[in-house]
């Protein structure tokens, strides 16, 4: 699937890892020096120190520290044989990298994946004074692969006694065996209270399982889950499962994240939204009724924090901030790709059914350095309100909300922000009230050329309530946007490379009656 050209790859690797030992004139070392100031290294997003990340996985919270463990292939730039790269963050925004949790071993890479903490040592694995920490995951046979069987992939588990710093490996893996499904991987885990067991989904090609378990250890069978598809979609990967609750109503909630046919092309993620008996999921539309989580390119195998404290109860999900079409070619040498920033999921409800929020968590505010306050007023043709960066990286965050004549559509009214750059390259996000579209051009935003796929035009519907506001709420990083529609009902992710960032930012509207409301700008610390 993705190999590449691994010798080359292994000398360019070696190549980095011996530059960033060496020493400067002053004999500070190097890596010292430039730790994280790369062009285009994201400031305030995680990032491996160095090498190839994809997937977030193993994500769970345990006293005190948020985990993020990932896929990881510390060798080269490009994907490969993987293991689990791991960092923690107390304030999801801070992060420590940590050595290499998991490791492949005779049975295979270490793909894919969930950690719970197994408080009552259902599995045996810990005691009940230190319970253990486990993870599961899945185990990717290449050499079966290739000697043509289907039953190259199946789930094992790994349990740590010291918050995470450690792993062995259960010497009964696999935990569950193949029965000859080709994909059949990326298990996440959860307990069940109202059932008193463990649910396992996970993806087998086109559908999800759902398999239950007392330990950890024994897992059975419950159900699968079917919905309709489009032509175009990809194998499902990276399932999550949980629910959530607003006002009276609790709604259990299906993460698919599908390899093609995402909703600007490539990977994405979708959901499905429904009720959960214990052994079946059964989603509100019968054909299935999914909804995308993110509707820019660069939002893919994304789930949640387990085990989050319930006197915090928030939904926490986070997701790899690239897509399968270009992942392995953006203009990033020492390290390829970044997550997104954490975002909480809620519940939402309209006339046509449940819905997700996804807003940035509210720590993202202990990023926040100076700020501005716009003049509210009519906004007219491309106005400049920035610069603000004196010393510090353009990186920043815009909270706008504008205000227009609902009745507009045949108009063609089209209003929101463009970003340029000392280069004069150039990002918009735009909502047009004739299209009834939110648009994020990234086509002249930097560095484009390395696949066809990258550069364009991406939108989400937004539909217009008829109370003619709107708000802009954006978070932009030396490398990419992400921008979140009044409450997050509507996300937009996306990659850029422009040389060194945006910091020129002007408003825009093509006709006089929109009107900018309130405005604020904030610029980001690096958190490195
Ligand atoms: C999703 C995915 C998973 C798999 C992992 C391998 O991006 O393809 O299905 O476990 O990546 O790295």
């Amino acid at each position: 699937m993705r190999t590449g050209c691994i010798i080359f790859s292994t000398l360019i690797a070696l190549f980095i890892s011996f530059t960033s030992c060496s020493t400067n004139e002053s004999g500070e070392p190097e890596n010292q020096k430039t730790y994280y100031t790369e062009q285009y290294r994201p400031q305030f997003h995680f990032s491996p120190d160095s090498m190839w990340m994809n997937d977030p996985n193993g994500m769970v919270y345990y006293e005190g520290e948020y985990h993020l463990f990932y896929q990881y292939h510390p060798y080269t730039n490009v994907w490969g044989p993987m293991h689990w790269g791991h960092a923690i963050t107390t304030d999801l925004v801070h992060w420590e990298h940590l050595p290499i949790a998991l490791y492949p071993d005779s049975l295979g890479t270490i793909f894919s994946g969930s950690a719970v903490i197994d408080w009552n040592n259902s599995s045996g694995l810990g005691s009940s004074e230190n319970p253990p920490m486990v993870a599961i995951f899945t185990h990717h046979n290449q050499k079966l692969a290739e000697e043509g069987s289907l039953q190259f992939q199946y789930q094992s588990i790994a349990y740590s006694l010291d918050k995470g710093r450690s792993w062995t490996k259960y010497p009964g893996n696999p935990v569950l065996k193949n029965s000859g499904i080709r994909d059949f991987r990326d298990p996440k885990v959860s307990w069940y209270e109202a059932g008193q067991k463990w649910i396992m989904v996970f993806a087998a090609q086109d559908r999800i399982m759902f398999y239950s378990s007392p330990n950890l250890i024994q897992w059975d069978k419950e159900s699968e889950f079917i919905a309709e598809k489009t032509s175009d979609e990809g194998v499902w990967e990276c399932p999550d499962f949980f629910p959530l609750t607003s006002g009276e109503e609790t709604k259990w909630v299906l993460l698919v994240s599908i390899g093609g046919g995402g909703p600007n092309g490539g990977s994405g993620t979708k959901y499905y939204i429904g009720d959960f008996d214990g052994e079946k999921f059964i989603s509100d539309v019968p054909s299935g009724g999914a909804r995308w989580i993110d509707l820019g390119k660069d939002n893919y195998a994304g789930v949640s924090w387990s085990d989050i404290p319930s006197e915090d109860g928030r939904r926490i999900f986070l997701g790899w901030m690239s897509n399968w079409q270009y992942a392995n070619k953006v203009p990033s040498q020492r390290w390829r790709s970044a997550m997104t920033l954490p975002r909480e999921l809620k519940l939402g409800k309209s006339e046509k059914g449940y819905f997700l929020n996804s807003v940035p968590v509210v720590e993202t505010e202990l990023l926040r350095g100076d700020q501005i306050k716009l003049e509210p007023g009519p906004v007219k043709d491309r106005q400049n309100v920035g610069p603000f960066f004196e010393d510090a990286y353009p990186i920043y965050e815009i909270d706008l909300l504008f205000e227009f004549d609902p009745d507009l559509h045949e108009e063609g009214v089209e209003f929101g922000i463009v970003l340029e750059s000392k280069q004069h390259e150039q990002l918009s996000a735009v909502f047009s009230t004739r299209t009834q579209q939110v648009s994020i051009a990234r086509n002249q935003s930097g560095k484009a050329d390395f696949s066809v796929n990258f550069p364009g035009v991406h939108v989400g519907p937004y539909q217009v309530t008829g109370t003619g506001e709107i708000r802009f709420h954006a978070f932009i990083d030396l490398s990419s946007i992400e921008l979140f529609m009044d409450d997050g009902a509507l996300v937009l992710t996306e990659l850029c490379f422009p040389e060194s960032g945006f910091e020129q930012i002007h408003l825009y509207a093509n006709k006089e009656s929109v009107k900018l409301k309130t405005g604020t700008i904030y610029s980001l610390k690096s958190i490195w």
